[in-house]
């Protein structure tokens, strides 16, 4: 940790002895203190905590106080119980408590992300320095998870997913799960700067070979937003073929013989039209043919009947 000159440059000798004891104590306070941690949401209302109470016997004009972020800015200075300094971003929006010396910032911005140091001298004497991290957040939008079908076949449908969020802050990470089992989104930020609100989308092909339950998270500064959407596989053929029964093969096998049987003997056995043939051996033939013909009828009915 490092800390702002305190005193102005004019009295040389004392600001070198001012700052050599500065940063040996701001160091031992680093050292000593883990640094606080605070988190806020866009357009609320955050308190950053200093390092000392004023005593009710005293007051905020025997003290200099420095509010200082990422150690280069004044966010907010006080000496001798005037305000000697505000920054521009931070005018309206910043108060002090004059016993506690508490920072309250509203509404908070993107950009008031960072680390802050309060400074306490009393008497060109540093009482006490400390640095607590302010992590500025923005909620995502209820991720959007859309499907498209982009092919199909009996046995899968390929879908296209998307997820979607925006504005959202810091930039977040995406992760998904397929029924319960992890999945890895293609994911895509977009943001005017490092500092403006995220959009993300996430995009997915899947091979959905039954209906599936599928989920996108949007995780930022430990919040998470998701959402799920069960996907259905879409086309269903009718009735897939399933080969048929060993005695069914049979049956069809002696329809066709007996099929090819009875067209053999047709051919070569029975008249052709317009042909003249012998009255007598025409009458015999012709019994023949009826009876065939009445052998055959019965046959098939069976047959069909057996396949049914
Ligand atoms: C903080 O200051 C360091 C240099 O001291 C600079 O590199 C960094 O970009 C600053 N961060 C922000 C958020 O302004
Ligand atoms: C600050 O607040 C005062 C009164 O509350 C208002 O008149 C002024 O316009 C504000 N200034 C800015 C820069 O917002
Ligand atoms: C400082 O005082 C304010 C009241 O002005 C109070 O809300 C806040 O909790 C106090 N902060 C600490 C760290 O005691
Ligand atoms: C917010 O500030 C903290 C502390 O300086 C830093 O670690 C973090 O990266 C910052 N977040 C963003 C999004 O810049
Ligand atoms: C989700 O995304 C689809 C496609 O981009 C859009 O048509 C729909 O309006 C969105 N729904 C919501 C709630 O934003
Ligand atoms: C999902 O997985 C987690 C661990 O990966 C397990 O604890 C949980 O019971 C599972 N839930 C279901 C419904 O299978
Ligand atoms: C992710 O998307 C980008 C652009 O849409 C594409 O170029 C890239 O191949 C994709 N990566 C994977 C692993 O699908
Ligand atoms: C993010 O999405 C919102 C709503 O869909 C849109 O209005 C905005 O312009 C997008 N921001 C960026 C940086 O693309
Ligand atoms: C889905 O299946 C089709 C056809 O089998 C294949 O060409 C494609 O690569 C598969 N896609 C994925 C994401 O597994
Ligand atoms: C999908 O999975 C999520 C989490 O695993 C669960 O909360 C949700 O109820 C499931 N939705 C459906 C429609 O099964």
């Amino acid at each position: 940790m490092m800390c702002l000159p305190a005193s102005p440059p004019a009295l040389a000798l004392r600001t070198w002895l001012g700052l050599g004891l500065f940063v040996l104590l701001c160091l031992g306070t680093g050292q000593a203190l883990e640094k606080k941690v605070v988190k806020s949401k866009v357009g609320e209302k955050v308190r950053l905590p200093c390092c000392h109470e004023i005593p009710r016997s005293e007051g905020l004009r025997e003290y200099r106080v420095y509010w200082q972020k990422n150690i280069t800015d004044v966010v907010l200075a006080y000496s001798e119980g005037e305000m000697i300094r505000r920054h521009e971003r931070y005018r309206n929006r910043t108060e002090m408590d004059p016993w506690n010396l508490t920072l309250w910032i509203s509404p908070v911005e993107i950009l008031d992300n960072g680390s802050y140091q309060c400074v306490v001298q009393r008497n060109s004497v540093v009482v006490c320095g400390e640095s607590v991290i302010l992590f500025v957040t923005a909620d995502f939008s209820k991720p959007n998870v859309t499907a498209e079908v982009s092919a199909e076949s009996c046995e899968l449908t390929e879908m296209v997913i998307t997820c979607s969020s925006h504005g959202g802050f810091p930039r977040p990470r995406i992760s998904g799960a397929l029924n319960n089992v992890s999945v890895e989104w293609n994911a895509s930020w977009v943001s005017k700067s490092r500092f403006s609100p995220y959009n993300v989308t996430g995009k997915l092909v899947l091979n959905v070979t039954k209906d599936v339950n599928i989920t996108c998270s949007v995780e930022y500064s430990g919040f998470a937003k998701s959402t799920s959407l069960l996907l259905k596989k879409t086309n269903d053929c009718v009735v897939p073929p399933v080969p048929p029964p060993y005695n069914v093969i049979t049956a069809s096998i002696i329809i066709v013989i007996t099929f090819i049987l009875a067209l053999t003997l047709a051919v070569r056995y029975l008249p052709r039209h317009g042909e003249n043939e012998l009255e007598s051996e025409d009458l015999a033939l012709n019994k023949y043919r009826l009876e065939i013909k009445r052998f055959l009828t019965i046959k098939l009915a069976r047959s069909w009947s057996t396949l049914r």
